[in-house]
Formats: C-alpha cells, structure tokens, sequence
C-alpha cells in the first residue's frame, strides 16, 4: 500500500509527460453558465508550482494564450448550445506542462436542412438530419407525423424505407414515393447522454405530370411561336414577291428600253 501510494505520482507524471491530454488530479474544474448561450469554465490548480502562463484549447486549436502566473485560468465560452460545446482543456504552463479536459454538454442540437423536402411521385425522397454538438448522438430514430399519430419507422419496417445513421447524420430514404401515403412531417430524433432532441421536415411529393408541367410550358410556347411566326410569313410572302417581281422587271423593262435606244442610237449612227 505504501509502495502504491509511493508509486502514483510517478506513474501520472509519466502519462503527463507523454500525453496533452493527460489529466492531472491537482487541477480543479469549474463550468457555470452565466446565460442560455455563455459559460465560464475555470481551472485552478492547487499544486504549488511555478506558473509560466496558460493555454486554452478545444479540438486541437489554441482558443486562448497568455503568460500570467497566476494557478487560475478562465475561459469565456460562446455560441452555446451548439458551437459552444465541444471538449476544451486547460493547460498550466509548468515543468512539466499539465492540463485538464472540461467537457461542456449539451443535449442534441438537431437539424434538418430545409423544412420543407421534395421529392418527385415514383422517385427516392431523402431526408438528412445533423448534429455537431458535443457529446456526439448514439442513437438516431425517424418518426412519421401523420394525422393519425406518430409512427415510429423501424429500419426495415418496409422495403421502402432505409434509415443510415452515421456520427453526426442520419438519412431516411423512401423509395417509390407515393403522394397519398409518404406526404407527412417526418421528424428526426438525436439521442445521447444529455437526452434527445429532434427536428421536424415537411416532404412534399409531386405528381409526376406536376414535375412535366414546366417543360410542357416550354413546348407549347414554342409551339404557339412557331405557328405565329409560320402565318406571318405565309400571309406576308405573297405580297412582297409580287413587289419584287414587279420592280425587277421594271428595272429589266427599262434597262433593256435603255439598252434599245443606245443600239439604236449605236446603229443609227
Ligand atoms: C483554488 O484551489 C485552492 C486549493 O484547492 C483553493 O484554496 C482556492 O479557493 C481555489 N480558488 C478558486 C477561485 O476556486
Ligand atoms: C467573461 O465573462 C465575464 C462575466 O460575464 C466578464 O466579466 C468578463 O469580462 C468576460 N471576459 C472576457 C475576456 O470577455
Ligand atoms: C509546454 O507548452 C509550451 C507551449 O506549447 C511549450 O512551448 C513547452 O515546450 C511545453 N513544455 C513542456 C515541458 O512540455
Ligand atoms: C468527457 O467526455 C468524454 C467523451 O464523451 C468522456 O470519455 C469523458 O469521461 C468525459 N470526462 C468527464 C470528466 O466527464
Ligand atoms: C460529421 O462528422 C464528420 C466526420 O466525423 C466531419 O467531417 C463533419 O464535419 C461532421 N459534421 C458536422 C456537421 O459536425
Ligand atoms: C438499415 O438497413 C440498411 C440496409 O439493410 C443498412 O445498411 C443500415 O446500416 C441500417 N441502418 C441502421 C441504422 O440500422
Ligand atoms: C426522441 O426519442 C426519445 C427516446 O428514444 C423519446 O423519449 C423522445 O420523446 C423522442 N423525441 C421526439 C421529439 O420524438
């Protein structure tokens, strides 16, 4: 037992050493919000060594760096709950270097990209929910909000629909979309130790003749111009042919009248 309690600092001054990471048993953490979107994380470190300065950092990225002495340092966070959470350390310049992980959490912050969804009759339709909060989801579910309650839809409950969650994402896709049966709120559900929370999306299916409705437009504009453009001319061609004729063979009348009085002139002479 004397060996063991002998041999614990020496065995944490090891992994201190070797890992940022490392969490040291004299340095205290605090996390207290001040409002709905800031928080004040301190860290305080009670052994009784010389503080060169202190470093705050979250995924790798310095937030904060100064070189005071003092064993207590604060950090300012914002953007809660979503940005803001995250997994930060605080770091005491010492010899050696130690630190502490403080994990600000929050429950799922869940979002769908647009509220509203289309998708074409007969096609896949495609919903994706997200969460970059901290801790990540473990768990994600899909419900039907019909006017007849919510259902929830089981991975595989119907060949139609292919629920894929990964991490921070999940996408329900449901194949040979029908306007009558698929048409609902869909909401998404994130779940992770803080509890769950979830995002509702509207898929809005279109007929088939609905998606063909612009380029029928398009046809029929085209087809409106081209009969417009096809009478014009038809009704124009004739008077202006006639003009033509008219005055090319006026010119060729008194080109060759003009031609006639010169052989003349030319002949009589
Ligand atoms: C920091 O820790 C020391 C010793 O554990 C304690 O006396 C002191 O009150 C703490 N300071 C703060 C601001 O919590
Ligand atoms: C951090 O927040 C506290 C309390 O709201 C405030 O007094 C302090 O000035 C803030 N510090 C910084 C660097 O914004
Ligand atoms: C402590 O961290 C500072 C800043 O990253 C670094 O310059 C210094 O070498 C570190 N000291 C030890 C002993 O690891
Ligand atoms: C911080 O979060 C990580 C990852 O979820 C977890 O493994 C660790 O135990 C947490 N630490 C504390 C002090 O809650
Ligand atoms: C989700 O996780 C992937 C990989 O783990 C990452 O590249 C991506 O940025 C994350 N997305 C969000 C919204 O957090
Ligand atoms: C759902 O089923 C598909 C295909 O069977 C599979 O690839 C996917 O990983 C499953 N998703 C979940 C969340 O179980
Ligand atoms: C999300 O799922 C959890 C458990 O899986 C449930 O308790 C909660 O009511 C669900 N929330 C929504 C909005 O569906």
């Amino acid at each position: 037992m004397g060996l063991g309690l002998l041999l614990l600092p020496a065995v944490l001054a090891l992994l201190c050493g070797r890992e940022a990471e490392c969490t040291d048993p004299d340095i205290m953490t605090n996390a207290v919000y001040m409002t709905e979107n800031t928080m004040i994380l301190t860290c305080n470190l009670s052994a009784n060594s010389f503080v060169s300065g202190h470093r705050w950092l979250k995924g790798g990225k310095v937030l904060k760096e100064d070189k005071d002495t003092s064993n207590i340092m604060t950090y300012n966070v914002s953007g809660l709950p979503e940005e803001g959470s995250g997994q930060y350390i605080c770091e005491f310049l010492t010899t050696p270097n130690v630190s502490k992980v403080v994990n600000v959490s929050v429950s799922p912050q869940v979002h769908h990209y647009k509220a509203t969804e289309h998708g074409n009759e007969g096609d896949t339709g495609v919903l994706t929910c997200k969460s970059s909060s901290f801790p990540p989801v473990t768990d994600w579910s899909w419900y039907i909000v019909s006017p007849n309650g919510v259902e929830a839809i089981g991975n595989g409950s119907s060949d139609r629909y292919v629920i894929k969650s990964s991490g921070n994402q999940t996408v329900l896709r449901i194949h040979n979309l029908d306007i009558e049966n698929d048409q609902h709120d869909y909401t998404c559900n994130g779940t992770n130790e803080l509890g769950a929370k979830g995002d509702v999306v509207h898929l809005h299916v279109r007929s088939r003749l609905a998606a063909l409705w612009p380029f029928l437009g398009i046809v029929g504009e085209v087809v409106v111009l081209v009969t417009i453009i096809f009478i014009y001319e038809k009704r124009r061609k004739p008077d202006e042919v006639c003009e033509d004729e008219d005055s090319a063979t006026g010119a060729l009348k008194s080109n060759s009248g003009a031609n006639h009085d010169t052989l003349r002139q030319r002949n009589s002479n």
